[in-house]
């Protein structure tokens, strides 16, 4: 079943170059035509070249591709910048003696600590999932950082259940004290604020672990080492029980004994579907419009 309100959520990921950003327009394309609605493709890649391939300048507010499909460019270091004060400012309403810190003069320095940039991204598709798409479609930056931003809801959930642990017997020691004192205990902001907290990231949770809400593909060249890093990912996500939708190999040449040799080895590796699209040729149209060519060539089953 959908989960209510969310949008449904397409995750391209892979290895630098193979073809995510090309095969993400391909998919939104043929979606857009197949099943109409309203289609929204989203760069979540720090290092932008969506705009490029669609030959237009694209910002954080949706830009208008053809009917019912638009494109956004999320601003990494709006979003970073936005998630660290809103993060300083939650911090703040909990202990007020950090106001003394000014945390707020020192972003240039926070935005290094580790978390920060997954934390930045999470917060977009949080803020994408909950607007009126019938498909969003992710392009997604190399694997590593796409790998932590899909998973860090586990982890931080996983963090939240501990801290929420240990301020519950805090309080019941103070409580304690209170009855002796013959005080009343009152409201405990930290706590309601952590229970807040979990509940925003189990509710990411059951989106990307919901098979019918979101689908995730590994695209992957004819290469070994992208072979070997859709495996690594493949893996990742079984692990933090994300059901990977299917495996599309790009850039094939069927005449090519080398590829032919990783299509049959990537069979024999993966349980899901694998589909295979075909290297097209730059002469016609430059590599730009490559996603031209691809978008009918797009399964309708994985739509
Ligand atoms: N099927 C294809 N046939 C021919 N060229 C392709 C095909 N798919 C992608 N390309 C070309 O490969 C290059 C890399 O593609 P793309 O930018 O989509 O990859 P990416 O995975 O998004 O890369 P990055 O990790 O840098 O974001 C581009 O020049 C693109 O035109
Ligand atoms: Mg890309």
């Amino acid at each position: 079943m959908l989960i209510r309100d969310s949008s449904q959520l397409v995750f391209f990921l892979g290895k630098g170059g193979v073809g995510k950003t090309t095969l993400s327009l391909a998919y939104a394309l043929k979606f857009s035509e197949v099943k109409g609605g309203r289609t929204l493709i989203a760069s979540l890649d720090p290092a932008h070249n969506l705009g490029n391939f669609l030959g237009m300048s694209l910002g954080g507010a949706p830009s208008r591709i053809q009917e019912g499909l638009y494109a956004v460019e999320i601003d990494f270091e709006e979003a970073l910048r936005d998630s660290l004060i809103n993060q300083i400012e939650k911090l703040k309403g909990l202990y007020k003696e950090l106001t003394v810190w000014n945390l707020e003069k020192n972003l240039e320095i926070l935005r290094w600590v580790p978390g920060s940039e997954e934390q930045a991204l999470l917060k977009e598709i949080e803020r994408i999932v909950e607007e009126d798409w019938s498909r969003v479609i992710f392009d997604m930056p190399p694997t590593g950082l796409a790998l932590r931003v899909i998973l860090l809801p586990k982890l931080m959930q996983f963090w939240l259940e501990r801290l929420e642990a240990l301020r519950e017997r805090i309080l019941s020691l103070r409580e304690t004290i209170e009855s002796i004192r013959g005080t009343r205990g009152q409201k405990d902001s930290v706590i309601e604020a952590l229970r807040e907290q979990k509940n925003k990231y189990r509710r990411l949770i059951e989106i990307l672990e919901n098979r019918e809400n979101s689908y995730f593909f590994v695209v992957l060249e004819p290469s070994a080492v992208s072979l070997d890093e859709s495996r690594k990912i493949s893996k990742s996500l079984e692990e933090n029980r994300i059901a990977l939708k299917a495996l599309l190999l790009n850039k094939f040449r069927k005449y090519d004994e080398r590829d032919l040799r990783i299509l049959q080895q990537a069979r024999d590796s993966f349980s899901v579907p694998l589909f295979v699209l075909p290297f097209v040729g730059r002469e016609s149209k430059g590599e730009e419009r490559v996603f031209e060519e691809l978008a009918p060539l797009i399964p309708e089953g994985i739509l």
